[in-house]
């Protein structure tokens, strides 16, 4: 008889402790530790009895002359399989992570009927709708006549039945990986024990048949994959599915991605008749700016391969508390306190009595430090109440020396500031070269203080200094 054992797992972070307490030592949660039972017999260690047997090797460069290029599932989404990296690889194991509502199911059933119209073979399983209710919505969405099979089913033991009878699936959804549980162990559908186990099932399954299989995973408010967290490490790629609640644009980004880059990302819309693809995103984030009001700059970003023009927004006004406020929505809290403090010591502004709030438009969210020049120079806009130039695009790297560095490819962030009709860029020195090619009136910037002297030039500098 197998031996039954009680273990105490951090739900948040998977740590397994001996005795169940209040706070999980490894990873600071509170009230994350529950308490999980296992059959020995079945838990995934090594026991030291078992038979040796000989695995099977082969040769990396025996198999040269053959292209080794992944064979890929593409969705013909345009912007799903940018992310992807060109398709679905054959074998791989995908964790979609998104907040409850943001469109995860959608996108999935979308991308389920397209690849399905290809005439391969996909099983979208649901652990949370009824088939007919995920049947209503891909009607709803024109889906109607995709040839997917649905299933609405949670135990990981009949879906690999049902998954194995008849031709191999090419791709297999299972939304969500929280509502999966196996017999393997015995611990309550959607513990760690249980999400773990049964993704090592499903993975398994993917690497012996060679089908693609995409797992949804709820994240929490705080952005963590809650109980899919742990089994990050254990699938080939991880995408994370973005955008708040105010705004309809979604963002998928891969996080995590063993078969092609991580900085690419996919823009879509939420509309009535579901998710759609937004292939100019930069004219969807500048689309309803205020140009002549202070304190927004324009920020030629770049995504992957991408370049995205995004309105940055700053507003500093004079504090009515002792510690001023400093808040943003879109970047790094961090990335603003360095910046502003450049600002201060090597640009002369004086911040200490002021409140500051940033903000990137629309809901979208900046990575790159390439961002450091635009911010400084909405926010010394926003303290002298003066606009920056409604047609004037700005990027650079602000070092803790005051030195504005130029940032990797300049060449296509200007040249979609000129497609979309702006005329003028503030960028650092070194890109001065590559700004005349793209044919944009530009105002280089050497340091700090450069920046201050720009945009606040019509404005006496004592207001910089003092108000
Ligand atoms: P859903 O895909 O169910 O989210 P998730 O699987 O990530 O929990 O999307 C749910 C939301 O999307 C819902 O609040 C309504 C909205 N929605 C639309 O606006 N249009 C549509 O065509 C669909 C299907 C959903
Ligand atoms: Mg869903």
């Amino acid at each position: 008889m197998a031996k039954r054992s009680t273990t105490f797992v951090c739900q948040a972070c998977g740590a397994v402790h001996a005795r169940w307490q209040g706070k999980c030592e490894a990873c600071g949660e509170w009230n994350s530790i529950v308490e999980e039972v296992t059959e020995a017999g079945t838990a995934p260690v090594a026991s030291g009895g078992a038979r040796l047997k000989k695995g099977r090797v082969i040769q990396l460069e025996g198999l040269a002359g053959t292209p080794m290029d992944a064979p890929r599932l593409p969705s013909r989404i345009a912007e799903l399989d940018r992310v992807t990296g060109g398709g679905f690889v054959k074998g791989s194991v995908i964790l979609l992570g998104g907040e409850p509502g943001i469109g995860k199911s959608t996108l999935l059933i979308q991308a389920a009927a397209a690849i399905a119209r290809n005439g391969a073979r996909v099983v979208y399983i649901s652990g949370e709708e009824s088939a007919g209710q995920v049947r209503l919505r891909a009607q709803r969405l024109g889906l109607g006549d995709a040839p997917v099979e649905l299933a609405a089913e949670t135990h990981v033991e009949d879906i690999l039945t049902t998954l194995s009878a008849g031709a191999a699936p090419r791709l297999v959804i299972i939304d969500s990986i929280q509502t999966m549980w196996t017999d393997a162990v015995e611990a309550a559908p959607g513990t760690v024990t249980q999400v773990r186990a049964a993704a090592q099932g499903l993975i398994r399954f993917a690497k012996g048949t060679g089908a693609a299989i995409i797992l949804v995973g709820h994240v929490t408010k705080d952005g963590q994959i809650a109980g899919p967290r742990v089994v990050e490490h254990m699938v080939d790629a991880v995408m994370s599915f973005e955008g708040d609640a105010a705004h309809h644009f979604r963002i998928l980004r891969a996080v995590k991605n063993r078969f092609g880059a991580t900085d690419e990302i996919g823009v879509f819309e939420m509309a009535g008749d579901g998710l759609r693809e937004v292939p100019n995103p930069s004219a969807l984030f500048l689309g309803a700016r205020d140009a002549s009001v202070s304190g927004t700059a324009v920020f030629a970003g770049m995504e992957g391969t991408r370049p995205m023009l995004v309105e940055i927004q700053a507003l500093v006004t004079p504090t009515a508390l002792g510690t001023p406020r400093r808040a943003v929505v879109g970047w790094d809290q961090n990335r603003l306190a360095m910046v502003l403090a450049v600002l201060e010591a090597r640009g002369g502004v004086r911040l200490g009595q002021h409140d500051v709030y940033m903000n990137v438009a629309g809901g979208f969210r900046i990575l790159e430090p390439a961002a450091d020049l635009a911010v400084a120079a909405a926010l010394v806009s926003s303290l002298a109440d003066t606009p920056i130039p409604p047609e004037m695009a700005l990027f650079g790297e602000i070092s803790l020396s005051g030195l504005v560095r130029p940032v990797p490819q300049a060449a296509p962030r200007l040249k979609e500031a000129v497609k979309l009709g702006f005329s003028e860029a503030m960028i650092p020195e070194g890109s001065v070269e590559t700004g005349k090619q793209a044919g944009l009136r530009l105002r280089p910037i050497q340091r700090i203080a450069d920046v201050v002297a720009e945009v606040a030039g019509g404005a006496p500098r004592q207001r910089v200094r003092d108000r």
